[in-house]
């Protein structure tokens, strides 16, 4: 085996990537039966805490793990991009040209996830004239619409392939925030953290990362805490119904964002606007920290609101408020839920989490696993019960898993089903696993093998995403 290959095995604990790249290579010799070709791979993540962060402006905490697209591909000469999922339960092909403006598929299709990244590379390269296409083989091992981000993963994987074969290159932090913007192509109003996980990882560390700007802080994973993946088996589709209620957050983090925008104008008379929740902070507000916070809390102090509340204390008519706050991508508005705007609650959950990010990189810094436990923990019940993202599902699989000895459990990514992590000690891992199968798997119809392991395994930190420097002979 090539030396450079045994290394990056090695490294990134990909104990199965062998026969993964390999079986690839073999497929497209026999198949695509193009030459010059290169490997690439873009990895899934966890977020060990910092839940509905980041497109708030404040930190998130996340982790690239050893489950990953990989991909063979070559350079075509037409401007078109073909790519073709070759997994055994795979999603089957896709083939479009490189315009400039590229029309979506039907909402909900994967390749809308390759389009979104070739629209923002292409935007980027625009004065360049046109783009070298390229055929793409991959085979992934991320479980989809789980949490662990695999849309991203596709996302950047296509972008890496995109620049390589156009010989270009754009650095990590600038090539995270592109993608992260371009991936609203798909209709999801998310934040950043999960490109530049994929993006940035490095071997063996989390990451703690701040945004607007996106800034990246490696943490190292102590050896002998384990984060332990295990999926509800909810599946958590961010299209669709899901969708809605993902940027159901989002539109809800902005109204607030619009409430403390106005008050904190009242009362420091100064005219710069305000424009996430990680604003409040003495760096961008003229008051002292305990000060922003008093007057954030006195800002929204209701659990609820409804649109012409919000309307009222804005100043605007609602029809107004809603077309500049609760808009999907097609323009179309967000109805007003029957409960209302959860704002107070929506607020306090981020805060709160903001905080929680602080405190975990202390701790999992100082290899404090029962406080970084403790902290997922809170984190969890904040998700529950101010943000409102958690199921029965994910409810019963954090209790199992605490009952048998994690450190701490939590729903990770997006929430409404997906994957839990749990931090355990190393020692007693299998133990765990053994205990979490026949408590909560078992019962599913699950018994073990492969299935099962696609779903319940522990996780390492590896590297980002790339183009990779060798092949297999
Ligand atoms: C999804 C989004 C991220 C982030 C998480 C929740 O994964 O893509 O940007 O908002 O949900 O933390």
């Amino acid at each position: 085996m090539d030396a450079g290959f045994s290394d990056f095995v090695k490294t990134n604990y990909l104990s199965d990537a062998e026969p993964r790249y390999r079986g690839l290579a073999e497929d497209w010799r026999a198949n695509a039966k193009l030459s010059g070709w290169s490997f690439a791979r873009a990895p899934g993540r966890i977020n060990l805490i910092g839940e509905h962060t980041d497109y708030n402006g404040c930190p998130a905490f996340p982790m690239p793990i050893d489950r990953d697209f990989i991909a063979v591909f070559a350079a075509r000469e037409e401007p078109v991009l073909e790519v073709s999922d070759r997994s055994r339960k795979g999603y089957g092909s896709r083939r479009f040209a490189l315009e400039r403006e590229i029309p979506p598929y039907p909402s909900g299709d994967w390749g809308n996830y390759l389009k979104a990244a070739a629209q923002g590379i292409m935007a980027y390269l625009e004065e360049r004239g046109e783009l070298t296409g390229a055929k793409v083989y991959f085979s992934g091992n991320i479980p989809p619409s789980a949490g662990l981000s695999s849309s991203s993963a596709l996302v950047v994987l296509t972008a890496v392939i995109l620049l390589s074969v156009n010989q270009r290159e754009i650095p990590s932090l600038e090539l995270a925030s592109l993608l992260a913007e371009a991936e609203r192509y798909v209709g999801t109003q998310g934040g950043g953290m999960d490109q530049a996980a994929c993006l940035m990882g490095r071997s063996g560390s989390a990451l703690k990362m701040d945004f607007f700007p996106l800034a990246v802080t490696p943490a190292a994973v102590p050896e002998d805490l384990i984060f332990v993946v295990a999926h509800s088996m909810v599946t958590a589709d961010k299209t669709g119904a899901a969708m809605d209620r993902y940027n159901r957050r989002s539109m809800e983090c902005r109204l607030i964002t619009a409430l403390l925008d106005r008050e904190f104008r009242i009362r420091s008379g100064s005219s710069s606007p305000i424009r996430f929740i990680g604003d409040l902070k003495p760096e961008v507000l003229p008051f002292s920290e305990e000060k922003i916070r008093e007057i954030a809390d006195s800002a929204i102090p209701y659990p609820s609101y409804s649109l012409k509340q919000i309307a009222a204390i804005l100043g605007l008519p609602a029809e107004e408020v809603a077309g500049r706050f609760c808009r999907r991508k097609d323009g179309s508005i967000l109805p007003e839920p029957e409960d209302g705007f959860k704002l107070g609650m929506r607020y306090r959950h981020v805060v709160s989490e903001w905080e929680r990010v602080e405190k975990a990189m202390d701790a999992l810094t100082r290899g404090d696993g029962r406080r970084l436990g403790r902290l997922m923990d809170e984190s969890h019940a904040s998700c529950r019960d101010l943000y409102e993202i958690s199921c029965p599902e994910l409810e019963r699989l954090t209790e199992t898993a605490r009952r048998h000895g994690a450190l701490g459990s939590r729903l990770t990514g997006a929430g409404f089903g997906g994957c839990t992590i749990s931090l355990v000690p190393q020692a007693s891992v299998s133990d765990f696993l053994e205990k979490l199968s026949r408590d909560y798997y078992l019962p599913l119809g699950m018994e073990g093998g492969s299935a099962l392991g696609d779903v319940l395994f522990p996780c390492r930190a590896v590297d980002g995403a790339g183009v990779l420097p060798w092949r297999l002979p």
